[in-house]
């Protein structure tokens, strides 16, 4: 079993020719919302793997926690660590969708924010059965630093993708197994600029170097992915793809990757069969209703440009 502790965010989506400048108005079209949120995301992933996963999260006594949960529920992922809280509402993310697929997203972190240390704590028993824990940063830092702790109190292997990126201490990142950021986030932590496979090399070592933790992924979108491990360090490559919505892309990634390694393939196996998913998610709108199941993901690999 993987258990992911994070956020659940209801997605608005709106289309629109452009992005509007401040204090523009402009017209979009195609409204509609589907459930999404990193942590969500990623735990759905993993069950569309194929594997047993749990989630540890805060949602709100509103319509949106209802159908967030029963998404995750539909795939069968255990939610029996997701708090519903009474006074405060589940969280949500408006997101716009320009003409090229790319996407600005903000995000009012609602219930989310009142994850703590004492909830995650609290479903001690969901680590001890996992192979492995995943954990962003949509959740506060304190129940962040928690998991790590926790994880690595289990002898469980944690997995830190800082996404959305904040300024973390190095005492966090020492907590660590892997640390998995984009190109943005590894280029934020590491105070270099990230554009592709060599800069992210770099970017890697400086991150390894402040929080000694022994394996770093950098993401690089279609470019795919790379990896500094004592396993395997170099540059995995993506898959060209027609993008049609990049949201949730990099949490199909994770959800994947961490399922093959779990499984035993090393780093670089794990990485393309993460970047092969991630590929086929972005053919598609939405965050979970965009992840492939494992089949599908299997039978793409064998044919990759036959969808291309
Ligand atoms: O990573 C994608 C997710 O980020 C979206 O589903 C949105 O909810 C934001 O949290």
């Amino acid at each position: 079993m993987i258990t992911v502790v994070g956020s659940f965010n209801m997605d608005l989506f709106i289309e629109a020719p452009r992005f509007p400048a401040p204090g523009e108005a402009i017209l979009g079209k195609n409204f509609r919302r589907a459930p999404g949120g990193k942590g969500a995301n990623q735990a759905y992933a993993v069950a569309r793997m194929g594997m047993p996963a749990a989630i540890i999260g805060a949602v709100g006594q509103d319509d949106f926690g209802d159908e967030m949960v029963a998404n995750l529920l539909e795939v069968g992922v255990s939610t029996r660590g997701v708090a519903r809280r009474a006074d405060v509402a589940s969280g949500t993310a408006m997101i716009v969708l320009d003409s090229t697929g790319q996407n600005q997203i903000v995000v009012a972190n609602g219930a989310n924010d009142t994850l703590t240390p004492a909830d995650v704590q609290a479903h001690r028993d969901l680590f001890a059965q996992s192979k492995a824990v995943v954990v962003q940063l949509e959740t506060p830092l304190d129940s962040v630093e928690a998991t790590l702790r926790l994880a690595r109190e289990s002898r469980v292997p944690a997995i830190l993708n800082p996404a959305p990126f904040a300024p973390v201490g190095d005492a966090l990142l020492h907590l660590c197994d892997w640390i998995i950021p984009n190109e943005n986030e590894a280029a934020k932590l590491s105070g270099s600029d990230v554009r592709d496979a060599a800069s992210a090399a770099g970017a890697a070592v400086a991150i390894k170097m402040r929080s000694a933790c022994p394996r770093v992924l950098v993401t690089l979108g279609a470019n795919g992915a790379w990896l500094d491990t004592p396993e395997f360090t170099g540059h995995v490559p993506g898959f060209k793809v027609n993008a049609v919505d990049t949201v949730g892309a990099g949490d199909t990634f994770i959800g994947a990757f961490v399922t093959r390694l779990v499984e035993g393939a090393g780093p670089r196996e794990a990485a393309r069969f993460g970047c092969a998913a991630a590929a086929i998610a972005v053919t598609r709108r939405g965050a979970q209703a965009s992840i492939p199941t494992r089949r599908e993901v299997e039978a793409w690999m064998k044919h990759p440009e036959a969808t291309a």
